[in-house]
């Protein structure tokens, strides 16, 4: 004690020990568990890797099952939760109204705060599997103008959210193998990223006891900034920019680079990754794919395109080691399955879920302690109080 290390934005600060997810930032490796993104990309699907994630080795087939009947067994939502969902404007961002209606949650399900054993824990956790899902489709419902609805325990984990997000009233829902292979593929590469900011902040939260879904809340609200989860819907936001502009990327680069301009390349840069970020490589192939493969022709695909080739080849980008991150190209894909712009992040925040849920869970069974960063106090030292009318 006595001697206070700085470190603003916790650059060279390990908060914790994890035995969750390794990331090699000079190689630009990614590992849940010890397998690599790209094999669990390629081969698990969305739930498996939940589980791994959360409970640290890959599920046998009963495993599995069972882990999804307990949350096909909690997969609804307290009808009151709609009265709240009401009373927000359509115009409300979907990141404040998951939040809050995750918040709420807490409120009706009591017995899911003051967990103690590992079953609480995995009741909890199971609770929120099966009941965010049908919040993250209400969400998206609220804003499209359609009916609320439950899922359909006939169905898969994903193929499930695929059918409560898109299903509209008086039709036939059909499956599309398209889609749902591209929505495991993208929940599975953003499931979890280590200590990132809402990672984080999940921690903390829950470091003070305060449950998991307050934790979650907490982290939710922290994925919603620009400069982290948020990127995705400014990515999209700042590509139309380009294009309505006449597409002029060279212009858009300049502003990058400039000091004076606030812009960013949106997309680009990443805290760890300094030679490339895995994800942002399988991503971009899975929008080729996509795109193809539903016949979308989406121009602000080139754009990237073309704006990713001039950084890798520009001195500025060079120098500071930014390439594309996951979500350079992870709103063409949402776009391409139909996804308003507004719901990219509440998409990233479906995805991440696990990996919360999975800190959340290692920081309790580990007994980890209040998280209390200290600070360097650099204000004024003591000053005797004025009066109001002499100051
Ligand atoms: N465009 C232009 N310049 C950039 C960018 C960018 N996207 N990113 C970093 N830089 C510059 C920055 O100005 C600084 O330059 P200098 O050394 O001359 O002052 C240098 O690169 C280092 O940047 P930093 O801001 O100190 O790096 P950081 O580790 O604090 O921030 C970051 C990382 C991801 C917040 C940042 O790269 C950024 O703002 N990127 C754009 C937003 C984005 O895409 N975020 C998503 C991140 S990945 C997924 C996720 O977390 O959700």
């Amino acid at each position: 004690s006595g001697i206070i290390t700085l470190d603003p934005g916790y650059k060279n600060t390990g908060s914790c020990e994890s035995a969750i997810t390794y990331l090699d930032g000079e190689q630009g490796i990614l590992r849940y568990r010890g397998y690599t993104i790209e094999e669990l990309a390629e081969k698990a699907d969305f739930l498996e890797v939940a589980y791994l994630l959360i409970f640290g080795e890959l599920p046998t087939k009963s495993q599995l099952e069972k882990f999804h009947d307990d949350i096909r067994d909690q997969a609804v939502v307290d009808e009151e939760m709609k009265k709240i969902l009401d009373s927000f404007p359509k115009s409300a961002h979907p990141m404040g109204v998951l939040s809050s209606l995750t918040s709420a949650l807490i409120a009706f399900n009591p017995s899911s705060v003051n967990v103690s054993s590992d079953e609480d824990m995995y009741r909890a956790i199971v609770k929120l599997m099966a009941k965010f899902p049908v919040l993250v489709a209400w969400t998206l419902r609220k804003k499209s103008g359609l009916p609320l609805d439950y899922g359909d325990d006939t169905l898969g984990y994903v193929e499930n959210i695929a059918k409560m997000m898109f299903k509209k009233p008086n039709k036939e829902y059909k499956k599309n193998d398209i889609v749902i292979n591209a929505l495991d593929k993208l929940l599975i590469l953003h499931a979890d990223h280590e200590q990132n900011c809402s990672t984080s902040t999940v921690r903390i939260v829950g470091s003070s006891h305060a449950g998991l879904f307050a934790s979650i809340s907490a982290g939710i609200s922290a994925l919603w900034g620009p400069l982290h989860g948020g990127a995705n819907q400014a990515v999209i936001e700042m590509l139309e920019g380009i294009k309505a502009d006449g597409g002029d990327t060279k212009k858009y680069m300049a502003k990058a680079k400039d000091k004076d301009d606030p812009f960013r390349l949106m997309g680009f840069g990443h805290r760890v990754y300094k030679n490339f970020d895995p994800r942002a490589r399988i991503i971009k192939k899975a929008a080729d794919e996509v795109l193809g493969d539903l016949g979308v022709v989406d121009p602000v695909l080139d754009i990237a395109k073309g704006l990713e080739k001039e950084a890798l080849e520009d001195q500025y980008f060079v120098d500071r080691k930014l390439y594309p991150n996951v979500d350079f190209y992870s709103g063409i894909i949402y776009r391409a399955l139909g996804i308003p712009t507004e719901m990219f992040t509440v998409m990233f925040a479906l995805g991440r879920l696990p990996g919360w849920i999975a800190q959340w869970r290692e920081m309790r069974l580990r007994n980890e302690p209040i998280g209390r960063p200290r600070q360097v106090y650099i204000g004024e030292t003591q000053r005797p109080f004025a009066d109001i009318e002499k100051r």
